[in-house]
């Protein structure tokens, strides 16, 4: 039997563990047994925009079009194939359903990965369809899955937003002011930048996180959502990870024509009021979509090299994170459904990062 946590797409609190018959396999399919997954703001975020981004397309609901599957990062290991090649056993990681096993469709097999094909995956970003086989993975380390899951999916954007400031010359800026300080992604990325010569970086968290914010120590200063106004001036360039609307017009607002750049990333704050657009000064928001830069540096670097600088600058962050972060493991999808609601409302806590076993 397959155990599925389904979402309301219309009312994301309405989340349930449905039970499905394990449906035999097709030519070239494998199933997968899913080991254990991370779930954080970013795996809400999915839902968010689950829409308007196609993250429902990963894997339809049992239940039909209103019901939605947060996708997920995490392992799983294969516990039948009719693909040639990839064998029982077989341990694998990558984007997974809130599920206790994942039907795939495995082509362009090769030593150390894979692609799901499966019709309905086709047209959406490759990034999310590939799978690394564990064995053939140079830096796969056993001891390392939890820091992996949790924590690299995120690390990669934080290196790319990183390299994306660098490579155009900060647009001008001398400081970037990063929202959601207290977040994986924000903090990785502060972690990169504070790296740089001549750029400061300010955080910009919630009261309560102000604290975990302070003892990351990769933060040049740090600010409350109501205290905007007392960040220093001059050229800066805003990386939006809330996704706070309120926010965001008072960041524009103080650096007027001095927001030389602002990157809407994402949307911790999901559940912020809504204002009307308006006109805002300064740069305008451009989004920034991980998967679309990967491709731009897979091209300019190749994707070896951008593996290797990834999984070097990676390696050198666990350690950092793994201070500040303590891992809870919750086992069984009926428990996950409790995970999901938790970080769903806000009230996980920055410095705990939980795993789900199904
Ligand atoms: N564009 C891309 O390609 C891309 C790629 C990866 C991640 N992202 C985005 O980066 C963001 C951070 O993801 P993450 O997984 O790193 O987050 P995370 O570590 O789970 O972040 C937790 C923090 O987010 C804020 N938060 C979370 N839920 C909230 C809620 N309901 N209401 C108010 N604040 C809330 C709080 O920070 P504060 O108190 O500091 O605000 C909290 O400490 C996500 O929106 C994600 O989608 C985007």
């Amino acid at each position: 039997m397959a155990q599925i946590i389904e979402v309301r797409k219309t009312e994301l609190h309405d989340a349930r563990v449905t039970t499905v018959d394990s449906a035999p396999l097709g030519e070239h399919q494998v199933r997968l047994a899913v080991a254990s997954f991370g779930m954080t703001a970013n795996n809400i975020t999915y839902a968010v925009f689950g829409d308007m981004m196609s993250y429902w397309n990963f894997f339809p609901a049992p239940s039909g079009a209103d019901y939605g599957v947060v996708p997920v990062w995490g392992f799983a290991d294969v516990v039948e194939s009719r693909a040639e090649g990839i064998s029982e056993g077989e341990r694998i990681y990558g984007y997974l359903p809130m599920a206790n096993e994942l039907v795939v469709t495995a082509d362009r097999i090769k030593p150390g990965s894979f692609t799901d094909v499966s019709d309905h995956r086709l047209k959406l970003p490759s990034a999310y369809n590939n799978y690394v086989r564990c064995a053939a993975d140079p830096s796969y380390d056993e001891a390392r899955e939890d820091a992996t899951m949790l924590l690299q999916p995120l690390f990669f954007t934080s290196f790319l937003i990183d390299d994306f400031l660098a490579d155009n010359d900060f647009f001008g800026a001398a400081q970037v002011v990063a929202t959601s300080a207290s977040s994986k992604t924000g903090f990785g990325t502060a972690h990169m930048l504070a790296k740089r010569d001549g750029i400061r970086v300010v955080g910009l968290t919630s009261g309560p996180n102000v604290e975990f914010v302070e003892a990351l120590g990769c933060y040049d200063d740090i600010y409350t959502y109501d205290n905007i106004d007392q960040i220093s001036g001059g050229p800066t360039a805003l990386i939006d990870f809330a996704g706070n609307q309120n926010v965001v017009m008072a960041v524009h607002q103080h650096f007027a024509e001095d927001l030389k750049h602002s990157a809407v990333i994402g949307g911790t704050h999901w559940d912020a009021d809504r204002p009307e657009p308006a006109p805002m000064p300064g740069a305008k928001p451009e989004f920034f979509f991980a998967p679309t830069r990967i491709e731009v540096r897979a091209k300019d670097w190749g994707v070896a090299e951008m593996q290797r600088q990834l999984g070097e600058a990676f390696g050198e962050f666990v350690p950092f994170a793994e201070q500040f972060l303590a891992v809870e493991h919750v086992a069984g999808l009926e428990n996950g459904v409790d995970v999901y609601l938790n970080v769903l409302g806000g009230n996980a806590s920055a410095s705990v990062a939980q795993i789900v076993t199904p």
